[in-house]
C-alpha cells in the first residue's frame, strides 16, 4: 500500500498508509489531519485545500475547470495546491507530500 506524507502548518510531518481507491480528504480524516472536507467531496468548499510538493506535482491528473473554480476562492492558493477532495491514490503516488495550510476558507460560508 502506498505511504503518503502529510506536513502541518507547524512543520510536523505526518507518514500514513493510504489506501489506492481513497481520496487524501478520506486519508487525511482517518488520521486526524486537520482538513475539514465541509462540502463532503461535492467541490464547493475549498476546506481540503493541500499544497502538493512541487516534485510531485506533475504526477497528478490536471485539474477539473470546477476544481479550479473552487480553488480560486482556498486561502494560501499556490501554484500546486489541489482539492484534497479530488486526489485519489493510486500506486504511483507512493511516498506523495502535501502541505497542510495553516487556514482554510469554507467557500459555503460566502
Ligand atoms: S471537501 Fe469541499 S471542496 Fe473538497
Amino acid at each position: 500500500m502506498p505511504n503518503i506524507n502529510f506536513i502541518n502548518a507547524d512543520g510536523k510531518m505526518l507518514s500514513v498508509s493510504a489506501p489506492v481507491g481513497s481520496t487524501v480528504l478520506e486519508i487525511a480524516q482517518e488520521n486526524g489531519v486537520n482538513l475539514e472536507g465541509a462540502c463532503e467531496g461535492s467541490m464547493a468548499c475549498s476546506t481540503c485545500h493541500v499544497i502538493v510538493d512541487q516534485s510531485y506535482f506533475s504526477l497528478l491528473n490536471a485539474p477539473s475547470e470546477d476544481e479550479k473554480d473552487i480553488l480560486d476562492l482556498a486561502s494560501e492558493l499556490t501554484a500546486t495546491s489541489r482539492l484534497g477532495c479530488q486526489i485519489v491514490i493510486t500506486e504511483h503516488l507512493d511516498g506523495l507530500v502535501l502541505h497542510v495550510p495553516s487556514g482554510h476558507r469554507n467557500a459555503l460560508l460566502g
